[in-house]
């Protein structure tokens, strides 16, 4: 009897096992007038005022004075706000993990002291940016989303923007569980020009926000009318040739079925209503479609598309064939309802798609008849669309600059992907070392190509077998918006400088920190292989001396990097230049020791240690107390492996800095670094460019020029005059030979930075020490001859046991001991 039971129910109609359920009642379920110390009873649910509330003690009540006798219990929910100043939160108890929806009501109005269509802010949702504006909300408004709750508390952010020193502002807010399986983790097919594929990301885990909501071929529906309080608007408006289509309707309730919709994914009259192929004037084999174009604000972004179809056309089952074209490309072909419903007509179905919107701004879905069916029954049919943006999706762009966002790796299955991957490499390329290290035969080595995020094109490795995060770098990824928000959308007063890679702004982050923004140019995919190196060489390293990573963002067709911002900028800007005010000698020494730090736990802090190749002025950067910090790691490799003595590369870095030998040889050695550094040295001392080519032949490059000085023991010649007065001559004399040993010609002749660190410190202890005894300032007037026994006194600067080094060897110790 049991079974029997079972198998009759899956086959028969249950809608009236639905009927008996009653209407749906969320497990979760906070519905808050915002700012008001009233409840409100609004379609049967009734809104709590929140004025002593539990969820949030933050902003202020807002009341609209004027509205006294409120037209309806919805225009008095809308008839105070909460206004925030400043960050704040609303939080809610979570019961039930699980996909949930958010719903936030905006109605600005006018009060004696606010004007909330003035307001400017973001709001976040456990950490997710849903939305950020510059302009102001001057509508009534209700956003909705719907997301994943995987912890027992939901905290909704409102941050205002800090430039237009803005506040923010609610009036109701909506939280409650949705559904079972409302959204199924791997149910929705992806649609592009590569044809339909499982969408390979969880959608469960999805952050959505309804774009549009159409009760196609039907009426107006409002949340009191639907079972999860939702909104459906007709379809009329997005109809491209409205005489090609052709209402249906039904008086029937439909037939729901397991397997199928439920009413809680739409409600009946979603079902009841449809618009079919209008054949009234045409002959038998006609072609053509019916299509809706659905504008989507944001442009280049992916959308979750469900459609909902219910047979109520057909007279018998089998009858209905018909595609489904989303954006042009076929996203259902030969659809047979009848074949997914158990041959029952006048069943709910839906289905769900991913589809890229690329820049058309639309999403456009089509229907019309498959050849399959017979010629007198030529029809197709749509009762419902849904339409959300993925908040935080990024498409991939592997390989070109063809958008193929249709290959998209799972954030779960690809960091799992990617790990393999980066075991596999790392194991492989273990081994390439290891094979090399017997051959003894120095060749193209494993370079380091920077990890991507998409795995499949990924060649690449981190050296020390870091794992990556969900996103398969492991810095903090930003949403675009948070990042435009951060700087008030780019704006041009708040540029700090550009490069190669693209512009460099100032920002404040929701969190009130300063950072600097480095935005590639959008679209260009040029300085990508750098992008990723950057992220995935600072995202693994923290030192007080090499500038750190915030975050970054990869999204549409945006690289940006987010960096803790440097108050001073670039060392060069200090050195010389227009309008500066000259650094002292100490503070000079204290940035070349600070940056030599930075460089030495780059070379040294990893098993294979890391080569950054384009040491110069302008990449040492000093904080607001002067601390430098060696930046831009964009061009870096990891060194060569073990027992192999370089990397082959080609030559990149900057003129004046580059090392002889690697631009001769091609090999790249940690000691380029040093040799670029010694320029940076000299450029300290002397106040000048690497190259200046306003100069004669034998100054237009420091290093040679400085070098001849300092190989004639006249370097105080060329000191830069600012400072001239206060360098003490053994200083002098340490510096400008840890500087010589840097440029030696070949790289096996200069010292480690280890070695350059070292002497700069006793440099440093020379300048200071008092024990040394005075030696004579050499004066301001240029040129000064040494006092002739200074000259020819030769220092021995290995056997530094004359004076106290130990303050410099703890320094050390304590820097090496990482
Ligand atoms: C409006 O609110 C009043 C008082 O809370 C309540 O009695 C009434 O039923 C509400 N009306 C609707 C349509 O919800
Ligand atoms: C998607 O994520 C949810 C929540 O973590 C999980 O329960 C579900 O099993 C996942 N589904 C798939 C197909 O991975
Ligand atoms: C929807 O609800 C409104 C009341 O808000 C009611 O007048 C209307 O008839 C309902 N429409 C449908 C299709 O149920
Ligand atoms: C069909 O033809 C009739 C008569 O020619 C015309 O009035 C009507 O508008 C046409 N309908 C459509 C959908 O084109
Ligand atoms: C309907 O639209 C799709 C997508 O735009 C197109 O590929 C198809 O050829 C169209 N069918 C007809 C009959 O025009
Ligand atoms: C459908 O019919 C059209 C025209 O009759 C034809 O060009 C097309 O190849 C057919 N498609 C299939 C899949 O049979
Ligand atoms: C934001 O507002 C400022 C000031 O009104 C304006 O300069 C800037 O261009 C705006 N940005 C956006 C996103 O429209």
């Amino acid at each position: 009897m049991r079974s029997c039971k079972v198998v009759v129910g899956f086959f028969i109609p249950c809608f009236c096992i639905i009927y008996l359920s009653g209407a749906f009642s969320p497990q979760d379920n906070y519905l808050i007038n915002c700012g008001s110390n009233t409840d409100v009873l609004v379609d049967n649910r009734l809104f709590l005022g929140d004025s002593n509330s539990i969820y949030t003690s933050q902003g202020k009540s807002v009341v609209f004075e004027e509205n006294t006798n409120p037209s309806s219990n919805l225009s008095f929910l809308y008839s105070s706000a909460r206004v925030f100043n400043d960050a704040s939160k609303y939080v809610f108890n979570i019961n039930k993990i699980g996909t949930h929806f958010l719903r936030l009501h905006f109605s600005p109005f006018t009060s004696h002291n606010y004007d909330l269509r003035k307001a400017i802010f973001s709001f976040s949702a456990n950490g997710v940016l849903l939305f950020s504006v510059n302009t102001t909300i001057t509508n009534s408004v209700v956003r909705e989303f719907i997301l994943m709750v995987d912890k027992f508390e939901l905290e909704i952010n409102f941050t205002p923007n800090p430039y237009e020193s803005s506040f923010a502002f609610v009036n109701a807010i909506e939280v409650f569980s949705a559904p079972d399986d409302f959204i199924i983790g791997d149910g929705a097919k992806s649609v592009g020009p590569k044809g339909i594929r499982e969408f390979n990301q969880n959608m469960t885990l999805q952050t959505l926000e309804t774009v549009h909501r159409i009760n196609v071929g039907g009426l107006k529906l409002t949340p009191f009318n639907d079972t999860l309080w939702r909104s459906w608007i007709t379809d009329e408006d997005f109809l491209i040739l409205k005489y090609a289509a052709k209402i249906a309707r039904t008086s029937h309730v439909p037939k729901y079925q397991k397997g199928g919709a439920t009413r809680e994914i739409a409600p009946d009259s979603v079902y009841m209503t449809a618009q079919q192929m209008n054949t009234d004037n045409v002959t038998t084999d006609f072609k053509f479609n019916i299509t809706w174009n659905f504008p989507v604000a944001i442009k280049d972004a992916s959308h979750f598309v469900r459609l909902h179809f219910c047979d109520i056309v057909s007279l018998s089952p089998g009858q209905l064939y018909f595609n489904v074209y989303l954006n042009g490309f076929t996203a259902y072909k030969d659809l047979d309802l009848s074949s997914l419903t158990f041959r029952e007509l006048a069943t709910p179905y839906y289905i769900d798609f991913v589809v890229y919107s690329g820049s058309s701004g639309v999403v456009q879905v089509s229907i019309d008849p498959s050849n399959l069916s017979s010629s007198m029954r030529k029809n197709a049919i749509l009762n419902g669309v849904e339409i959300m943006k993925m908040v935080n999706f990024v498409a991939s762009r592997t390989g070109s600059n063809k958008r193929n966002v249709w290959v998209i790796v799972s954030s779960v299955l690809g960091s799992f992907v990617l790990l393999t991957v980066v075991m596999i490499l790392a194991a492989l390329l273990f081994f390439v070392c290891r094979k090399k290290k017997l051959k003894s035969k120095p060749s193209e080595s494993a370079g380091w190509t920077p990890l991507r995020r998409y795995g499949s094109s990924s060649h690449g490795t981190l050296s020390d077998g870091t794992s990556p995060g969900p996103n398969g770098y492991l810095g903090q990824r930003i949403p675009f918006a948070e990042i435009q928000l951060a700087t008030n959308n780019f704006d041009k007063s708040l540029l700090v400088g550009s490069g190669g890679f693209g512009m460099v702004y100032k920002g404040i982050l929701g969190d009130n920190r300063k950072v600097a923004i480095k935005r590639g140019v959008p679209g260009s995919r040029q300085g990508l292989p750098e992008f990723q190196t950057e992220i995935t060489v600072l995202s693994k390293i923290r030192h007080h001396h090499l500038v750190s990573l915030v975050g970054y963002c990869e999204e549409q067709s945006e690289m940006i990097l987010v960096y803790e911002y440097m108050e001073k900028g670039p060392l060069k800007r200090h050195l010389y230049g227009p309008g500066i005010s000259p650094l002292s000698w100490k503070k000079r020494l204290e940035i070349c020791i600070g940056a030599a730090r930075g460089l030495h736990y780059l070379h040294t802090g990893f098993a294979q240690g890391i080569i950054h190749r384009d040491i110069k002025s302008t990449n040492i950067l000093l904080d607001e107390n002067c601390v430098a910090k060696v930046a831009d790691f964009g061009l870096s490799r990891t060194g060569p492996c073990l027992n192999e003595t370089h990397v082959s590369t080609g030559v990149k870095g900057s003129f004046g800095y580059l090392d002889p030998e690697y631009f001769r040889r091609q090999q790249l050695t940690d000691k380029s670094d040093v040799y670029s550094f010694g320029v940076v040295l000299f450029e300290v001392l002397c106040a000048r460019p690497a190259i200046d080519p306003l100069l004669t032949r034998e100054q237009v490059n420091l290093a040679e020029w400085a070098m001849q000085w300092q190989k004639d023991g006249q370097l105080d010649k060329i000191v830069d005059p600012h400072i001239r007065g206060q360098i003490k001559l053994n200083c002098l004399r340490k510096f400008g030979e840890t500087a010589e040993k840097c440029l030696a010609d070949y790289g096996i002749d200069r010292p480690t930075m280890g070695d350059v660190l070292w002497n700069l410190e006793y440099a440093f202890q020379l300048q200071e020490s008092g024990t040394l005894g005075e030696v004579p300032e050499i004066s301001n007037e240029l040129p000064v001859p040494l006092p002739e026994g200074l000259h020819n006194e030769v220092y021995n600067g290995d056997g530094a046991s004359d004076i106290s080094t130990s303050k410099v060897f703890s320094q050390l110790m304590t820097n090496e001991g990482r």
